[in-house]
């Protein structure tokens, strides 16, 4: 276990209470929460090449890393202290937040080797200060939501619930935990990424945002990977423990692939994902140096990074350009992310398109559908497509 940093830097908490329809509380003996962990330590696999050097939760989305977005939402509920469970690329959190003043106290907890979602929050416990019966909010690193806060800790005090599980109702719950519940709103399984047909039981899923009670993270065991999806919760539900769901049909995202990384970082520039961290809402989002060329289309909620150029005649819609990018004249640059100091070259047309930091792609070319290019790589000019060039 390390400790690597720690800010003391505080704001004084949002006192907004809401609770769920029919839950009667005590106001007198419920106590709120000031404490979070950031599950920040993955690799961001399906974002490569953009996470060979940046984890994932420090991309920058809509002018910020994302993780700030989730930073400042705590924070504005009024958690106080907030560990970021880091791993992957720890070096890269840490010198950020030493340079920054969130108004909130970060503590960044480093594991040696990844434990896990589980095991990184267990690895947290020691930075906690909590008593064992007060909440702590848990958070994954990649989800964009709405999420009420306040609600749910209140939810979790009024049931007395030992977890607390935000979900939210998706088309196709596959690629997530499944999370059905009874009448009650008790959770009666939780499904990981389930194959079988029959293991399809609800569209609720497990969001990325628990209360745990404190003295639940000290019995998750300690020094070995756990998941708390796999292990920790079906074992808390064994068990006979009382772990609730809380269902909230708000915005979420996962940020986990390119074209959700994109769709986060548009929703959160026009206004559509919520996030005190957004520097202004609008149809595109300039940053300081960029420049746009006057007959330069940009909207969509694209973000134009700092000192990035968008030349006369080009178009770009609905994409992130990290700083100090150029996009030629008459390119067509759509759905797709261009990487720091990468060239997109005159007439070039990007369609769910990943380009990787530095990359150069010459004239005429046209990438789309999901392409990624490495960093540093050239592409000479007029020498891929898509389709016909007649
Ligand atoms: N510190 C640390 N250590 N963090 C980790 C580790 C680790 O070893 N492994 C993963 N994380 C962090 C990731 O950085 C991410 O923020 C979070 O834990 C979840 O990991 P993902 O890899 O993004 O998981 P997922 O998206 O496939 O599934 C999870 O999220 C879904 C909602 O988006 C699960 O929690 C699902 O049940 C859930 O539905
Ligand atoms: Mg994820």
């Amino acid at each position: 276990m390390s400790v690597i940093s720690a800010r003391y830097l505080r704001k004084p908490g949002v006192a907004r209470a809401r609770l769920p329809q029919g839950v009667r509380a005590d106001c007198g003996t419920l106590r709120r929460v000031t404490e979070a962990v950031l599950l920040v330590g993955g690799q961001g696999t399906r974002l490569r090449p953009l996470t060979i050097n940046t984890p994932k939760p420090m991309l920058p989305v809509a002018g910020v890393p994302f993780t700030v977005h989730q930073i400042t939402r705590a924070r504005d509920a009024g958690v106080t202290r907030i560990v970021l469970a880091t791993s992957y690329k720890a070096e890269v959190f840490r010198a950020f937040i030493d340079d920054s003043d969130l108004g909130i106290e970060v503590v960044i907890a480093t594991e040696d080797e990844p434990l896990g979602t589980g095991g990184a929050i267990r690895h947290a416990l020691p930075f906690l200060e909590s008593g064992p019966d007060e909440p702590v909010l848990i958070f994954n690193g990649d989800v964009l939501s709405g999420v009420d806060i306040d609600g749910l800790v209140q939810h979790h005090q009024a049931t007395g619930s030992d977890v607390t599980l935000y979900l939210t109702p998706v088309d196709d719950p596959r690629a997530y935990g499944l999370v059905p519940t009874d009448q009650d709103g008790r959770v009666t399984a939780f499904l990981e990424k389930p194959k079988a047909a029959e293991e399809i039981v609800t569209n609720n899923i497990n969001a990325g945002c628990y209360v745990f009670k404190r003295s639940v993270i000290d019995r998750i065991p300690a020094g070995r990977p756990v998941s708390v999806e796999r292990e920790t919760f079906p074992g808390l539900l064994t068990d006979g423990a009382l772990v609730t769901g809380v269902v909230d049909s708000g915005y979420w995202l996962d940020l986990g692939t390119p074209l959700a990384f994109v769709q986060g970082s548009c929703d959160l520039v026009l206004g559509a994902a919520p996030s005190p961290a957004v520097p202004s809402v609008g149809d595109f989002l300039a940053l300081p140096g960029a420049q746009i060329a006057d007959d330069a289309q940009v909207h969509g909620g694209t973000v134009v990074g700092r000192g990035s150029v968008i030349a006369p005649g080009a178009v770009v819609t609905g994409a992130v350009v990290f700083d100090g990018a150029e996009i030629g004249e008459g390119a067509h640059v759509s759905h797709s992310i261009v990487g720091v100091g990468a060239v997109v070259g005159a007439g070039t047309v990007l369609r769910g398109a990943v380009i990787g930091d530095g990359a150069v792609i010459g004239r005429g070319n046209e990438l789309l559908d999901g392409v990624r290019v490495w960093p540093s790589a050239q592409i000479a000019d007029g020498t891929v497509r898509f389709s016909s060039d007649s």
